[in-house]
């Protein structure tokens, strides 16, 4: 299985935990990193080299550090430009694939709880990209989070790295 991990970080030098996570994955075999702000930072994605690399692989990982709820802008505008045509609502391009999302919070993981101060949980924030996920005919993998990021030490964090290179080889989409 070939595994495409697609990394959004609008801010990749000053990155703790994201820039941590794609190190521990970038000798994986069989796994391949595309970062979109590196590749584009003009921010206009190539939508036809886009949708070459997603035929080119059978799993396909989003990862980004949480902002404002929700992916930063140029994961929206790669699903916006990309997912369209063939690889779109009517086509069939990514059916049978997988798509999984690793990201991170500021937020601890009582507070993306109904009784915390976000109130709402991940599973419900993330419904965008599982709706998406549906509609296009793959299947989502249970998402891989770290919440509370400032308080991760970095033992944690390298304990978490290494779950997290499982969580892109791993052979099943649930946990
Ligand atoms: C513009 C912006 C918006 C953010 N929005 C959220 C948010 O909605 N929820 C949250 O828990 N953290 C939020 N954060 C915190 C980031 O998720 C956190 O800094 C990031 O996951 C740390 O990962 P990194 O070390 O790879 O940068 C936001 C950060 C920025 C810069």
């Amino acid at each position: 299985m070939k595994t495409l991990v697609i990394v959004t970080h609008p801010n990749i030098e000053q990155s703790r935990i994201n820039k941590t996570w794609m190190e521990a994955i970038q000798n994986q075999d069989n796994v391949t990193i595309h970062q979109l702000y590196a590749t584009y930072p003009d921010q206009k994605i190539d939508a036809a080299k886009e949708q070459e690399l997603l035929s080119a692989h059978d799993r396909i990982i989003l990862q980004f550090p949480f902002q404002w709820y929700s992916t930063p802008a140029l994961l929206k505008e790669w699903f916006d430009v990309v997912l369209l045509g063939d690889f779109g609502i009517r086509g069939d391009k990514l059916r049978g694939k997988q798509l999984g999302v690793a990201t991170s919070t500021f937020g601890p993981a009582e507070s993306y709880q109904p009784t915390g101060y976000n109130r709402y949980t991940m599973e419900e924030l993330l419904k965008p990209i599982e709706a998406t996920n549906n509609i296009l005919g793959m299947s989502f993998m249970t998402p891989f989070i770290l919440h509370g990021v400032s308080n991760v030490t970095d033992e944690q964090l390298a304990q978490n790295a290494a779950e997290y290179v499982k969580y892109v080889t791993k052979k099943s989409v649930t946990v």
